[in-house]
């Protein structure tokens, strides 16, 4: 069965599928994206990740070219049709295909893009054993709350983690972590406090941030937002990454030096054992 997606309003074969070269997401990145997992044919927290959609267009003034319903139909419809089981919908807007010029064009129709991939998230190899992780500057400009496709800083984060030969790369301001390039950083102090970031420009508000968060708080855990350095994540206890794609990611090394005992660590094992349960009750009753 060929790969189906969506775009501009039909589905079509992915060989089919393509959009005008003018079109400025291409030009100039002028346009957003969402990604929602997907866990037994059902989508996980997807409110979620529309509504951070809809603020991602609303914040750089792109009409949004769907209700939330319509898009959730238009996701179920794309995981139906090509029998998408684990994995996830990936969702682009941009403004639109309009004759080369900085500035807003007066009457472009932004162009919407959808596919779905397939990807083992529920039992990942990787989260058995954890992953390493390296450190890099934070190139990245200073609306990171945006979902923007303008990922040239976080593709050559990750490109140094590739060539590392490690799984991801934290990026580092100012002597503090933010986040990672596709994720959201995570450590939990010798005390037991799970630490994370708090939103502002400087992040993505990570949907499984969130959700982590909640379950981490509704089962009795410390949660504190806090900066925290990379000297404080080098000596934690444990560490994790959170993201659509990944779940709730174990860390067990970063720029080569083991995180408390090298292997995952009991809180970070119970989270994720949360998300799954959780992703995996959402995702039925939906
Ligand atoms: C920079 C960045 N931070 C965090 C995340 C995690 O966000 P979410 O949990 O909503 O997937 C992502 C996901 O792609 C990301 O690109």
């Amino acid at each position: 069965m060929s790969r189906i997606v969506f775009v501009n309003g039909a589905f079509v074969p992915f060989e089919q599928a393509s959009i005008p070269i003018m079109d400025r997401g291409f030009l100039f990145a002028d346009g957003i994206y969402e990604v929602s997992a997907v866990l037994n044919s059902r989508l996980v927290d997807n409110d979620a990740h529309l509504a951070r959609l809809e603020r991602s267009l609303a914040e750089i003034r792109i009409p949004n070219p769907y209700t939330r319903e319509e898009w959730t139909r238009l996701e179920e419809e794309l995981v139906r049709r090509n029998g998408l089981v684990e994995g996830v919908v990936y969702m682009e807007v941009t403004r639109g295909a309009a004759e080369r010029d900085f500035a807003f064009p007066k009457d472009a129709t932004p162009t919407v893009v959808m596919f779905t991939q397939a990807k083992v998230i529920s039992r990942a190899p990787a989260a058995e054993t954890g992953v390493a992780v390296i450190s890099v500057p934070d190139l990245r400009w200073k609306r990171r709350d945006i979902k923007s496709v303008a990922l040239l800083a976080q593709v050559l984060a990750k490109q140094a983690a590739a060539e590392a030969g490690v799984a991801e790369a934290w990026m580092v301001e100012d002597g503090h972590v933010t986040e990672g390039s596709s994720s959201t950083a995570f450590i939990i102090t010798r005390d037991g406090r799970i630490v994370t970031r708090p939103l502002s420009n400087a992040i993505l508000p990570g949907i499984t941030r969130r959700a982590v968060m909640r379950l981490a708080a509704e089962n009795g855990l410390v949660v504190e937002e806090r900066l925290f350095t990379l000297d404080e994540a080098y000596g934690a206890a444990e560490a994790f990454y959170t993201s659509a794609s990944a779940f709730v990611m174990p860390v067990v090394e970063i720029d080569g030096r083991a995180v408390g005992a090298g292997k995952p660590g009991p809180l970070t094992r119970r989270l994720r054992e949360l998300y799954l349960a959780m992703a995996g009750a959402t995702a039925e009753a939906a």
